[in-house]
């Protein structure tokens, strides 16, 4: 043995024991040599065995008994059955695929991003907020946040709430979650089709009944959802996604009526109406709803970037006390950094300044993209302009079926959705039109020539 490592000399002393121990080659009860014999024999100082034998004494290896000396501990030989053992399959860990150019709806821009401005507030909510960050954080999030978000819908979707019925956490696929806690087992949950797949996804997993509801002119159908009866409906009123439409009053009134009938609840998905060109903003469903019948989602992901992960919920007030018992033992998910650095950026203006100048500058991008696709598709492409959001919806004839269109968007090198990833069931390839969703944050204004050139190269050439 090494004798000038001491630390060394005891990993090793130790290391040999357990392994020993561990293969039965000491008998139960037996006595180990006392510190002194095993120093001697070898040649190692007392202190490197003293501490591999509290060691071994303090994971159980060994026990000592007053005045006599260090035994082995009973053990039980470990069971392993050969057929319950799992190999992991490894696979080489998955490239971040960068795409040569993305019409992902799902991203946003964050070349604009006040980062110093964000490390400066992270730094005063260390310097501030200490206490804050070394407690475990509040079930529902920093009050101070949710008093601000209060503040923000209010003018921004007319939504007169209290801050208690606010709830932060890392992303709306939590909070419907949650949402799917306070909701009796057997509730039958109706969504949108086309819709947000990855809720479908987690209502699936939670063992709920959905029930997939056509789309028409207006947003959902609401015939359909009479004839369904659900017990909660899931919609994308202020820009249905992925598809567009923004419903229109005549449909949220007969919308809330209809729950307000039959006690149901409606979770209103407001992912992206901080982004609405050349028109108003229009009033969230909540703002209508006179009897507690809305449950409404937000996010940070689409006017700061999805990897923040800061997402919130408004419940109806008849829910807030459930929420708070159901999740009585609950450590939320949240980060309390980000948030407390949130507040501070929603509180000093650098969020609103922020949001306004990422508005302008996908109205440019989104109004380059359009005039280019015109240019370029001529009449073959029917272009779906709502005037809100991170992405519209186009039509564009092609010879090529859906499945072609993915594969062929991949071999350009260009990341592209079709109407399939959203659906329930894919979409006939049988139509003259395939539509495609095509979202513009990603997009450099100076490189929406080309890209849109090699699309049209995925899709007609
Ligand atoms: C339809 C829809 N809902 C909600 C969200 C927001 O999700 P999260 O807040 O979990 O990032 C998105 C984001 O892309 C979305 O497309």
């Amino acid at each position: 043995m090494n004798q000038n490592n001491n630390t060394f000399i005891y990993r090793e002393l130790y290391n040999n024991l357990k392994e020993d121990i561990l293969s039965f080659k000491y008998d139960s009860n037996e006595k180990l040599p006392s510190k002194r014999e095993m120093a001697q024999n070898l040649n190692v100082s007392v202190n490197s065995v003293k501490t591999a034998y509290e060691q071994l004494l303090e994971e159980g290896y060994i026990y000592t008994l007053e005045r006599k000396g260090y035994f082995i501990e009973p053990l039980e030989k470990l069971i392993v059955e050969p057929q319950t053992t799992h190999t992991l399959t490894t696979t080489a860990p998955p490239q971040e695929q960068q795409y040569r150019y993305s019409f992902s709806h799902m991203s946003t821009d964050i070349t604009q991003f006040p980062v110093d401005t964000w490390t400066k507030l992270m730094k005063q909510v260390f310097k501030n907020y200490s206490h804050r960050l070394s407690a475990i954080p509040d079930l529902k999030g920093p009050i101070e946040l949710r008093q601000a978000i209060a503040k923000l819908v209010s003018y921004k979707r007319g939504i007169q709430c209290n801050a208690e019925q606010i709830v932060i956490a890392s992303g709306t696929n939590v909070l419907l979650k949650q949402i799917m806690d306070v909701m009796a087992d057997d509730s039958k949950i109706a969504v949108e089709n086309p819709g947000y797949f990855r809720f479908r996804d987690i209502l699936h997993k939670t063992n709920r009944t959905t029930i997939p509801i056509d789309l028409d002119d207006r947003g959902i159908s609401m015939s359909a959802i009479k004839a369904a009866a659900p017990d909660l409906v899931i919609v994308t009123p202020s820009h249905q996604f992925p598809m567009g439409t923004i419903m229109p009053i005549s449909r949220r009134i007969d919308l809330l009526n209809w729950l307000t009938k039959t006690n149901g609840y409606v979770i209103e998905d407001d992912y992206d109406s901080e982004f609405k060109y050349n028109t108003d903003n229009i009033p969230s469903l909540y703002s209508f709803d006179k009897s507690d019948r809305v449950i409404y989602l937000g996010t940070f992901s689409k006017t700061l970037m999805p990897g923040l992960r800061l997402s919130y919920m408004i419940l109806p007030t008849s829910l807030v006390e459930q929420f708070e018992h159901i999740n009585n033992n609950v450590i939320p998910d949240f980060s309390m950094l980000n948030a407390l650095t949130l507040y501070l950026m929603i509180k000093d203006g650098h969020y609103e300044r922020y949001i306004k100048k990422m508005h302008h500058l996908y109205e440019d991008k989104r109004a380059q993209l359009i005039e280019q696709l015109k240019q370029s598709f001529e009449s073959k492409i029917k272009i779906h302009d709502t005037h809100a959001g991170l992405h519209f919806i186009v039509e564009v004839e092609t010879e090529y079926s859906y499945d072609d269109i993915e594969t062929r968007a991949k071999c350009y090198d260009i990341e592209l959705y079709t109407i399939n990833r959203f659906t329930v069931a894919p979409v006939s390839d049988q139509t003259k039109y395939k539509t495609l969703i095509i979202g513009f944050s990603q997009l450099e204004i100076e490189a929406i020539p080309e890209a849109v050139n090699i699309l049209k190269q995925v899709l007609i050439h």
